[in-house]
Formats: C-alpha cells, sequence, structure tokens
C-alpha cells in the first residue's frame, strides 16, 4: 500500500488504524479501544491499557534472544570515550538505577529532574524512571541555573539526576554549581540528588544529600517494571512559549509507545537491528523521541554522540561515525549542515570515508533552506528528507514517509501530513485556505496518539495557547501553505518563538530578561536570519532617561545577564541601543516590521504605526550592526 491509501485509510478509520499499530506494543493489559473522547478536549488514547515504556524499550528485546544486540553505541570526539552498551547490559542498568530511585522513595508519578550531558546514563536515567513509572523531565545542559529553577519549581521534583559537567568545544561546563544555584534559586527543594562524575571535573557532593552514581547503586535491588495506564505520562518536557514561563509539555505513555513505534519503519525506513543515529542532544524533544525512545522500542540501535559537526575535531566528524558505525539513517538539524557546508564547502572530507550505509538524511527542528538540502544531496546522493514537527506533537506531523513510498521531493516542503494529523490552512476568522494561500497551520481535533494531552499542571495555558484560536483545532503556531499535491510549506512563526541553530527560544523570555537590567526601561527582541544558525536574536535597548551610563557597556552587561538567567544557548550578542521603539497607537511593538528592515525585506507601512520617523532611526541603528547582511 502507498501512503494515499495509507492516509487515506487513517482517515476513514482512525480507531482501527492505531488499534493496529498498537499491536506492536507489549501490553501489561491491551487497550480495549484507541481513543477515549468523554474528557474533550482534553483527548486520551488507549487509556484503559496498562504497560510500562521501560519493558518495550529494553525488556522485550531481551526476552526475545535479542540480550546481545548493541542498543546504545556512545561516541564523543570530544572526550576521546567509545563505548557500546547491549540491551542485556541495558537491562541490568536500568533495573539497579530504577531498584535505587525506588529504595530512595521515588515512585509512580513522582517527577525526576535529569540534568545530564549526551552520555550513555542519561538514556538509563531516563529509561529507569520510566521503568518505575516515575515522570522524568530532562533539562538542556546549555540552559542556566534559573532556567533549571523555574523547571524545579514546575515539575516538584523528589530527585534530581545530574552530570558532573558537560563538554563543550574548548570549555568544561560544570553542571553541579548550575544545579547547586539552581536548588537555591527554586522555592521546591528536591528530597536528593545523584552525581555522575565524570573525569573531567569531580563535583563537590553533599553529605546525605548528594549521591555519587555508582555508590548510590552498588547495593540496590533490581526494579520490576511497574504498569502504568495508558494516559499517565511517561515525561514532561519543557518548551519555548511567548513567555520566560516555559510550557511542560506531557507525554503519555502509550500514545508515545505506539506512535514512535509506528514511525521507526513507516517514516525512517529502519528495522530492528538497524543503526540510527538523531545527532540533537537529550535536552530536545528531538533526543527524547530519536535518540532515546523510538529506536529502543523498535529494538534498533541508537547513537550517543558527544559532539559538534565541526570542530571535533573536524567536519568530517558526522562522516567518520557514520562509517564507522554503520549507521542508515541519520537525522538532524539543517544547522548542523551549515556548519559542515561552511568549513568544507567542496565536501572533500567525505571523500575519506565510506558511506555507502547510510540511505537516507532526515531534517527538522527549523526551515531547510534549499541550498543545504541541495549541497546535502549532492555530495552524500541518497535522499535528502525534509520532516515537520514540534515538541508538542513528539512526532511528525508531516513528513515523506520513506518506509512506506518515497514520494517526490519537493525541496522547501516537509511534505505531506502523517496519518493522524488532519492539517489545513485557516484564516484569522477559521476559514479554510485554498491551495497556495498562506494562513495559520492547524491540525484538526483530536490530535494523534503520542502528542500533548495537555501542560503539566496548566490546563488552562493548554487550552489558550493551542485550542482557543480556532475552534476544533490544534494551532500549531506555524504559519504556511498547503499545495495542490497537498504538500506543506512552513515559513514563519505566528508567535514571539525564535529557532536559533535548531534551538527553539522565547523572544518574550529575554524580554523579561533584559528588562530586569536596572537601566533599560523598554526592550525587544526580535529573530534575525542568520547564514549558519538560521536565525539569531536581537536586542533593542531604550535606556532609563538619566541613567547617563554608555551605551557599550549596558550592551555588554545585557548579553552577560542573558547568558546567566537564559544561558549560552540563548545565543543572544547582538543588542543596540535605541531612542524610541516602533509601536502603533495602541501601543503594541512592531517586532515584524523590525524583522523585516533587519532582514533587509521589503514590507507594507504599517497603517497603525504611531510615528513611521522610528522606523528609520531603527534602520540606522541596525545598520551600524551590519544589518540587513
Ligand atoms: N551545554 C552547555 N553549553 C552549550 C550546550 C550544552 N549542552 N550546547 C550549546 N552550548 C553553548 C555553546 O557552547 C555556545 O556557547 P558559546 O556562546 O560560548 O560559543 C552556545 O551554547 C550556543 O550554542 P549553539 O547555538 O549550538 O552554537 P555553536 O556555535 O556552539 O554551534 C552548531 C553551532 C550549528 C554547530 C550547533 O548548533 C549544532 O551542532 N547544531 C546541530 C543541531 C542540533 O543539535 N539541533 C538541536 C535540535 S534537532
Ligand atoms: P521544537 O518544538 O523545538 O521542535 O520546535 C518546533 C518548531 O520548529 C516548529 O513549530 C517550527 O516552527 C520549527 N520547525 C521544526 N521542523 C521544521 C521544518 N521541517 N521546517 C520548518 N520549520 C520547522
Amino acid at each position: 500500500m502507498g501512503y494515499e491509501d495509507i492516509y487515506n485509510g487513517w482517515k476513514a478509520d482512525p480507531e482501527g488504524f492505531w488499534m493496529e499499530a498498537a499491536k506492536g506494543i507489549d501490553w501489561v493489559k491491551p487497550p480495549s479501544k484507541a481513543l477515549f473522547a468523554d474528557k474533550a478536549p482534553f483527548y486520551e488514547w488507549f487509556n484503559d491499557a496498562e504497560v510500562n515504556t521501560c519493558f518495550n524499550a529494553v525488556d522485550r528485546h531481551v526476552n526475545a534472544g535479542h540480550g546481545d544486540r548493541v542498543a546504545i553505541i556512545y561516541d564523543s570526539p570530544i572526550t576521546g570515550a567509545k563505548s557500546e552498551t547491549t540491551f542485556g547490559e541495558l537491562l541490568d542498568q536500568v533495573a539497579r538505577l530504577g531498584g535505587a530511585l525506588q529504595a530512595r522513595g521515588v515512585g509512580k508519578g513522582d517527577r525526576v529532574i535529569i540534568y545530564m550531558p549526551m552520555v550513555p546514563e542519561a538514556l538509563v536515567a531516563m529509561l529507569a524512571c520510566a521503568r518505575i513509572g516515575a515522570i522524568h523531565s530532562v533539562v538542556f545542559g546549555g540552559f542556566a541555573a534559573n532556567e533549571l529553577a523555574t523547571r524545579i519549581d514546575d515539575a516538584t521534583p523528589k530527585a534530581i539526576i545530574a552530570g558532573s559537567c558537560g563538554v563543550e568545544p574548548g570549555r568544561v561546563v560544570a553542571y553541579k554549581p548550575l544545579l547547586d544555584g539552581a536548588i537555591e534559586l527554586a522555592i521546591h527543594k528536591p528530597d536528593f540528588c545523584v552525581i555522575l562524575q565524570r573525569d573531567m571535573e569531580t563535583a563537590s557532593l553533599r553529605e546525605g544529600y548528594d549521591f555519587e552514581w555508582n555508590a548510590f547503586q552498588a547495593d540496590a535491588p533490581l526494579a520490576e517494571c511497574v504498569a502504568v495506564k495508558g494516559n499517565d505520562p511517561v515525561y514532561v518536557l519543557y518548551t519555548s512559549g511567548t513567555t520566560g514561563q516555559p510550557k511542560g509539555v506531557i507525554r503519555p505513555t502509550a500514545g508515545h509507545l505506539v506512535a514512535l513505534n509506528w514511525t521507526m519503519k513507516n517514516v525512517y525506513d529502519i528495522e530492528p537491528g538497524e543503526v540510527f543515529w538523531a545527532a540533537s542532544d537529550v535536552g530536545w524533544v528531538v533526543g527524547h523521541s530519536y535518540i532515546c525512545y523510538a529506536p529502543l522500542i523498535q529494538g534498533s540501535t541508537t547513537i550517543v554522540f558527544e559532539g559538534k559537526p565541526v570542530g571535533t575535531p573536524d567536519a568530517g566528524t558526522f562522516w567518520r561515525v557514520i562509517e564507522e558505525h554503520n549507521v542508515k539513517a541519520l537525522f538532524t538539524a539543517p544547522t548542523a549542515f551549515r556548519a559542515i557546508k561552511r568549513v568544507d564547502p567542496k565536501g572533500e572530507l567525505l571523500k575519506n570515508y565510506d558511506l555507502s550505509c547510510m540511505k537516507t538524511l532526515f531534517l527538522a527542528g527549523e526551515r531547510a533552506d534549499p541550498d543545504t538540502i541541495h549541497w546535502a544531496e549532492d555530495h552524500l546522493g541518497i535522499p535528502v528528507i525534509d520532516h515537520w514537527w514540534q515538541t508538542e506533537t513528539g512526532w511528525a506531523i508531516a513528513a515523506n514517509p520513506m518506509g512506506i513510498e518515497h514520494l517526490p521531493v519537493k525541496v522547501g516542503s516537509p511534505s505531506v501530513a502523517m496519518p493522524g494529523y488532519d492539517v489545513q490552512i485557516l484564516d484569522d476568522a477559521g476559514h479554510q485556505l485554498p491551495a497556495g494561500e498562506l494562513g495559520a497551520i492547524v491540525v484538526k481535533l483530536p490530535l494523534p496518539p503520542g502528542t500533548l494531552p495537555t501542560l503539566w499542571n496548566a490546563d488552562d495555558r493548554y487550552l489558550s495557547s493551542y485550542l482557543s484560536a480556532f475552534d476544533g483545532f490544534y494551532e500549531t503556531g506555524d504559519a504556511g501553505y498547503v499545495d495542490e499535491d497537498g504538500y506543506l510549506y512552513i515559513m514563519a512563526r505566528t508567535d514571539d518563538v525564535i529557532n536559533v541553530a535548531g534551538h527553539r527560544l522565547s523572544t518574550g523570555g529575554m524580554e523579561e530578561v533584559l528588562a530586569g537590567h536596572p537601566d533599560v526601561a523598554e526592550c525587544a527582541v526580535i529573530g534575525v536570519a542568520d547564514k549558519l544558525k538560521g536565525q539569531v536574536p536581537l536586542g533593542f535597548l531604550c535606556l532609563n532617561s538619566g541613567a547617563g551610563r554608555d551605551a557599550a557597556d549596558v550592551v555588554a552587561e545585557c548579553v552577560r545577564l542573558m547568558r546567566e538567567k537564559i544561558g549560552p544557548v540563548a545565543a543572544f550578542k547582538l543588542a543596540v541601543v535605541v531612542d524610541r521603539l516602533p509601536k502603533t497607537r495602541s501601543g503594541k511593538i512592531l517586532r515584524g516590521t523590525m524583522v523585516s528592515i533587519a532582514d533587509g525585506k521589503t514590507y507594507k507601512m504599517p497603517a497603525t504605526i504611531d510615528d513611521p520617523v522610528i522606523l528609520d532611526e531603527i534602520a540606522e541603528a541596525l545598520s551600524q550592526l551590519g544589518y540587513p547582511g
């Protein structure tokens, strides 16, 4: 069956489609039906089932005789470390850590924050939590103490599992001081911490509160898998919204298992036992779904890569990893390829490697620009597949389903809607737009299994953020259009979210930080186009009158403040002091117009603008920073 038959088959009988997909999962108690709509618009999938995520990702493969198959390949060009963990070894590790957590009082429904670098123990920690029914929340290592504290207060974890450090090219990032700082800042205090000591940095431990990873579990009993209900959360992952308060996206256990398992063959064309590499970080949704869960649930091999596409040690690192570990498909963000292309434009380093094992390159996380796609196609000689999704969905909304049918690629489009997603383009009044017309991209409710049922502790915010704009639809926050063949084009965000090197960041959150500077009276942050990172943030600062400060000093302080409050991942390095911000007569800052000026795009003078002259001042300030570039 081709894509169209499968998609139409789902549309005709969604219940039948998902119950069939559910056969790929080992249930403690199988679901009697797929969709539970009694609490609509809070939909639940497979809710009367009982199941365990870790059992499906680990135990069942060992039980099926695949204990010797490699589950995790760890490759760290930054530290030189490499290792392999079989499913049998992984079972022992997750059962032991799970048992130790249980012995310290962590149980079903309790939260555990994981703040770890790209080491296999990060996956062990996630799976150990899932094993005992605890809900993990992984926090990306590039976030500062303040961001970690916000998540501690929202998730109220019983425990935190952290690494002593992360390793960035040229520097060791000590995590423990950040962790201690976050606990200090947070109102909620976790009961204890477990610290993985790495060779590069030994964290100081507080007696009776911080436990060293190995000692913590040395004598622990092995934990059995704890069955949870279908809609119980397996994890909460925080993502950026319009404000500095991140949204806790809940991942429901059963739908997550069913959907991810379905995608491995159908979207990525991977069979159990093959090697799948998602070059991302466990702190992001790509890392959750495709470094940790999906490959392991399917019984394939995943790669934990602690390095960068360039500079660790060179722009051939990706090719080395692919050849050495027999990678069948690589999934990364376009920015990684832009980084490689910039350093090695002719692809000279590719000639040193045999990449015949690699069949497909998948890109997601940000818009895949045609130059990057063509460069990858020309140099790799394999299909380059853009696909579109978000933290909220956990798996592809639109893709070219390589395991079903390799549809013609249209560069600039992540192809077509996946089964489960009825994607529509609406105008502001909620009317469906014809092919080719730009509008809000929405998905008809219910969203499919595995997507967010609501936000952690924030049902109202879930409704107001996603369901209130268009009755009966989930608002993706992206704008775009569909062509006559049903191919989607994702053009821009409709909110204050920007995408920096594939990392999702909130300009609203950054403005809150800048507003906290004592000399800043008013500010705005916009995302401007960047050749490497897709977008980078740029701040406009209006200073308090009489502050008497040197503009350059305030800018430098603001850059430091952002790094301290949000973290290096914000990549906030550009700011400029201006007298006034352009606004509408009702006082709304015209950020979109400023973006157009910075990117050198033509724009219409907003009819409601208060004082058009301010736009000239903004253009002048931007030109001093070299924009448009
Ligand atoms: N812990 C601590 N700091 C981190 C970090 C982590 N896990 N990840 C990134 N940072 C730091 C970086 O060191 C950098 O610090 P600096 O300002 O001192 O240089 C800063 O955060 C910004 O990081 P980034 O935007 O990633 O820029 P970069 O210059 O380090 O790397 C790329 C640029 C394109 C090479 C890199 O972004 C990349 O490999 N991207 C791949 C795509 C990807 O992983 N996307 C995730 C979603 S799929
Ligand atoms: P995140 O939640 O971090 O995965 O970010 C999701 C957002 O990234 C989406 O809402 C889009 O704005 C953007 N995005 C992800 N994938 C793509 C893609 N293939 N093309 C264009 N934008 C994308």
